[in-house]
């Protein structure tokens, strides 16, 4: 149980007992596995993340957008507990069991689009874009995937294929998988047209039928895969006409609408999924991270008729929807639903925005304010017009050895972008709030 309110912060960091498994880890587990908070964990809880020598951190990475219900909800806490009193495995594929039928059906209903859906469950994101590529390519028959500059979309070798940062997602990690495609992003900020929104002329879009023309025929491409808001990229949010062209544009040529939801879902931009709020209905939706609050577990939802091109034995895994990360998600959406996280998402995004806003008049190294909810960032800039990026790794330490858990994002690593669980608090946002703009303040009087 943590008793603190707020962030505690009580020794250096890492602090003894911390320094002591650093030297354990750094024996035994991979280097390329990196780090962010040089300590470790003991307890969880709401917003609060408390280390093995008793300092506490507020959490504005809700393990990298995972706990928008809060760490350890104690109802999901319970019904993991009376699973796991019951039984922990069978594989659904040997022998099958209810919860994973009942998500099933509450993803179906809960996803946009009003026709007949079908899911199948997996353990990660990653899985889930691998899957989800499956699916559209036995039922289009075409084999082309079209994802966008700034994408992520995971780190197995599809995924990796249609993600677009080099280092360190993909440098020299290839060759990757072949007939995967880039097209620009609607990242508006940084035009690769030199236009500016509003007002331009979604030449971003258009550069896609140019691409038809120039690279692919559209009738080899079976979808088109995008995060309706990046995340990785450095919470780009594509203008709601061009996700609404670009629906357009593969309904004209039969090509799939696969929307990555992984990590805007969940109430994170203020609404169920990001994608409604453009008013375009995707063919596929890939979810994973808050759906389970941390137990392992994405999912693929999509059009049944689509869903059900693979024939029995074609798609699945060992793992995929067990029954302990079923029932935490169950317990998880019941929980999103009832206590209305769509407000308070809109709330904090809200606040945050605004302190964002106020923090840009003073500080020239904010060189945009973007977001969708509660899913904001601030990209970092050493000159505004010049718009050089200013990396945020010094920043986002100093917040850390204040007591706030900080996450950078980007393809410039330039970012700092927030994924507070939707459970905080009042108090604990304005302080990790306050953390944060020291931090940004420090980074200026250098
Ligand atoms: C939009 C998106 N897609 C896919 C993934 C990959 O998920 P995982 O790390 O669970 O494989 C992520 C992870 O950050 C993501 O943000």
């Amino acid at each position: 149980m943590i008793t603190e309110k707020g962030a505690s912060i009580k020794t250096a960091l890492p602090g003894p007992k911390a320094q002591e498994l650093l030297a354990k880890r750094d024996e035994n587990i991979a280097r390329g596995i990196s780090y962010l908070v040089p300590t470790f964990v003991e307890e969880a809880q709401g917003a609060l993340v408390k280390d093995v020598d008793g300092n506490v951190f507020i959490d504005f990475a809700g393990g990298i957008g995972v706990t928008n219900a809060g760490h350890a909800p104690q109802q999901v806490v319970d019904a993991i507990k009376a699973q796991a009193e019951k039984f922990l495995h069978t594989c659904f594929m040997v022998a099958m069991y209810e919860p994973a039928v009942e998500l099933a059906s509450r993803l179906n209903a809960l996803t946009p689009g009003d026709y007949p859906k079908k899911t199948m469950l997996a353990n990660s994101g990653a899985e889930a874009v691998e899957n989800a590529v499956k699916f559209a390519r036995r039922y289009t028959g075409r084999t082309g995937i079209v994802s966008f500059e700034c994408a992520f979309h995971g780190r197995t070798l599809l995924a990796m294929s249609l993600t677009s940062k080099v280092k360190p997602y993909k440098y020299k990690f290839g060759p990757f998988a072949p007939d995967t495609y880039k097209v620009p992003s609607p990242y508006c900020y940084r035009c690769s047209f030199g236009q500016s929104y509003p007002g331009c002329s979604l030449q971003c879009l258009k550069q896609i039928e140019r691409f038809f023309v120039t690279e692919c025929p559209p009738d080899t491409i079976a979808a088109f895969i995008i995060e309706p808001v990046q995340g990785e990229g450095g919470f780009i949010v594509p203008p709601p006409e061009f996700l609404r062209g670009l629906k357009e544009l593969a309904e004209s040529h039969g090509i799939l609408f696969i929307a990555d939801e992984i990590q805007t879902g969940f109430y994170r931009t203020g609404s169920l999924f990001s994608i409604s709020q453009s008013g375009v209905v995707p063919d596929i939706v890939t979810t994973a991270k808050s759906l389970a609050s941390g137990m392992p577990l994405s999912a693929i939802t999509g059009r049944a008729e689509i869903m059900d091109a693979p024939d029995k034995g074609e798609v699945g895994g060992t793992y995929g929807g067990n029954p302990l990360s079923c029932v935490a998600a169950l317990k998880t959406l019941e929980i999103m639903q009832e206590t209305g996280f769509a407000e308070r998402a809109a709330e904090i995004g809200e606040r945050t925005r605004a302190r964002f806003l106020s923090m840009q008049e003073k500080y020239p190294i904010i060189g945009d304010v973007r977001g969708q909810g509660a899913m904001l960032a601030m990209e970092m800039v050493k000159d505004r017009v010049t718009k050089e990026p200013l990396p945020v790794k010094d920043i986002v330490a100093y917040a850390v050895n204040k007591g706030l858990i900080l996450l950078s994002a980007g393809i410039y690593s330039n970012v700092i972008r927030v994924l507070m669980p939707l459970v905080i608090t009042d108090e604990q946002l304005e302080e990790g709030l306050s953390i944060l703009e020291e931090a940004v303040r420090s980074c200026c009087e250098v």
